[in-house]
C-alpha cells in the first residue's frame, strides 16, 4: 500500500509539470466555431484555398472530384474554379486527380528555406483554433528575410498569403504588457470581414482533414431517430409480454 502511495505521488510530481508544459503555446488562441455542414461557407473557403494557397501547398490525399461532390459543385464548376494544375502536356489535370501542385521540395526549400507542407490533414494536426489564430496572426517584422512573422508560429517561413485582403499588421505591447496586433495598413477587407473569410477557410481545411464528418453528422441524426422509434417499440413489446404476469 505504501509503495502504491509513493508511486502515485511520484507520478503526480512528474506528471504535473509535463502536463503544464504541454498545455499549449504562450499566446492564447482565438476560438472559432466552424460548421462543416454549411455548404456556402465551405465553398467560400475552398475558393480562398484554391486561389491563395494551392500555389505552394498541395492537398494530395484528396481528389478534386470528391471536393466538388461534397461541396455541391458541378463538374464544370470544379474544372473552372478549382483546377489550375497542368500535366506534362500542359493540359489541365482531370477532376479525378489528386490535389497536387507543381511546387517541388527542392524549389520550396530554396525559396522559403523549408518545403511548404501538404495541408490535407493540417486541421487534425494543429486544430481549428490554432489555424484561425495563425492565419490572422501575420505581422511585419523587418528582422525576418520575408519581412513578416507570425504571432503563433515564431520565425515562420511562409509569406503572408492574404495581405491584400487583411492589409498589414504590426505588433505592439498593450498596457498590461501583452503582445497585440493592430492593422496599420488596411487591406481590401475590414477586420470582421477578414475574420469571417478565415473562418470559411478553416471550415474548408477542417472538412479536408476529415471529409466523413459531414456524412457522419447526417447519419447520426438517422441513428438517433431509429433508436427513439425502437425504444417505443421495445416498450410496447415489454408491456405486451408482461401484461398476463401482473
Ligand atoms: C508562397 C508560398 C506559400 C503560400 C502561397 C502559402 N503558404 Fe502556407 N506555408 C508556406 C511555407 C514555406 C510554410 C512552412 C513554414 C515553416 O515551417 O516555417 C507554410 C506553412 C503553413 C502552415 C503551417 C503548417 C504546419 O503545421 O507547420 C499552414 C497551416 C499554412 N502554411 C497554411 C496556408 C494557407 C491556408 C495558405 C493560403 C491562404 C497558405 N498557407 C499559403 C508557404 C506558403
Amino acid at each position: 500500500m505504501k509503495s502504491l502511495i509513493a508511486f502515485l505521488a511520484l507520478a503526480v510530481m512528474v506528471g504535473v509539470p509535463v502536463a503544464l508544459q504541454a498545455a499549449g503555446p504562450s499566446v492564447p488562441l482565438d476560438a472559432v466555431k466552424v460548421d462543416v455542414t454549411n455548404e456556402a461557407s465551405l465553398q467560400r473557403g475552398a475558393r480562398l484555398y484554391f486561389n491563395y494557397c494551392m500555389g505552394c501547398h498541395s492537398a494530395q490525399y484528396m481528389r478534386y472530384s470528391r471536393v466538388g461532390r461534397d461541396l455541391g459543385l458541378t463538374e464544370n464548376q470544379v474544372i473552372h474554379s478549382m483546377i489550375f494544375t497542368t500535366d506534362e502536356d500542359g493540359e489541365l489535370v482531370n477532376p479525378g486527380s489528386l490535389i497536387t501542385n507543381a511546387m517541388t521540395a527542392d524549389y520550396g526549400e530554396e525559396a522559403f528555406g523549408v518545403e511548404p507542407p501538404d495541408l490535407t490533414l493540417v486541421a487534425r494536426v494543429r486544430g481549428e483554433d490554432w489555424l484561425y489564430t495563425f492565419l490572422r496572426g501575420f505581422y511585419r517584422d523587418n528582422s525576418r528575410p520575408l519581412g513578416v512573422n507570425n504571432i503563433v508560429f515564431d520565425n515562420v517561413g511562409m509569406p503572408h498569403p492574404l495581405w491584400e485582403l487583411q492589409g498589414w499588421q504590426e505588433k505592439h505591447l498593450d498596457a498590461n504588457g501583452v503582445s497585440r496586433l493592430r492593422v496599420v495598413e488596411p487591406g481590401r477587407m475590414s477586420g470582421p470581414e477578414y475574420d469571417r473569410a478565415i473562418r470559411d477557410l478553416v471550415t474548408f481545411l477542417s472538412y479536408l482533414a476529415e471529409p466523413m464528418q459531414v456524412e457522419r453528422q447526417r447519419i447520426g441524426v438517422y441513428v438517433m431517430l431509429f433508436l427513439i422509434v425502437f425504444l417505443g417499440l421495445a416498450y410496447l413489446l415489454k408491456k405486451e409480454y408482461w401484461k398476463d404476469v401482473h
